[in-house]
């Protein structure tokens, strides 16, 4: 069983897509543990995105994440770092195969809609900064009593 991080980015957000993409990960069997919406501080982006902090794009990426704000999820399931990956689809939008998220749903290479943690070092590292407190994801079984 594993967790990661999923963010809703500000285009996801402002384009009403939240719900959609958050169907796509539930109906596919993750089982969401935690979620937040917030303008999210630069110097938290920073971090996050710490590992691209030399490439040209860095300054990009990290204003686009702080211009509005993000959907922060927490997804539970087997192998779920690399399921969530593929449901997502390829960073670039526009060669994103159909069925993927940002394959049905976008046309951006920078403004691709979603992130996803890509190593299960990266899950533990993200879940921690987006997701600091210690009551903040919810250990949770189904019910199993009948509704009434
Ligand atoms: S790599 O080389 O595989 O690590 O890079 P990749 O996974 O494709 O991208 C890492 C994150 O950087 C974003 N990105 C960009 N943003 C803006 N402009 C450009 N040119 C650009 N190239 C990559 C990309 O969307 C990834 O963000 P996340 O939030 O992790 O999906």
């Amino acid at each position: 069983m594993e967790r990661t991080l999923v963010l809703c980015k500000p285009d996801a957000v402002q384009r009403g897509l939240v719900g959609q993409i958050l169907t796509r990960f539930e109906q596919k069997g993750l089982k969401l543990v935690g979620m937040k919406l917030r303008q999210f501080p630069k110097e938290l982006l920073e971090q996050h995105y710490s590992d691209h902090k030399e490439r040209p794009f860095f300054p990009s990426l990290v204003g686009f994440m702080g211009s509005g704000p993000v959907v922060a999820m927490a997804l539970e399931g087997i192998d779920a770092i690399a399921v969530v990956r593929g449901l997502m689809g390829k960073t670039n939008a526009r060669e994103a195969a159909p069925g993927t998220i940002r394959g049905d749903l976008g046309m951006s290479f920078s403004n691709n809609l979603v992130h996803g943690s890509d190593s299960a070092e990266s899950a533990a590292k993200e879940l921690a900064l987006f997701f600091p407190g210690a009551d903040e994801l919810v250990d949770w079984t189904p019910c199993t009593l009948e509704w009434s």
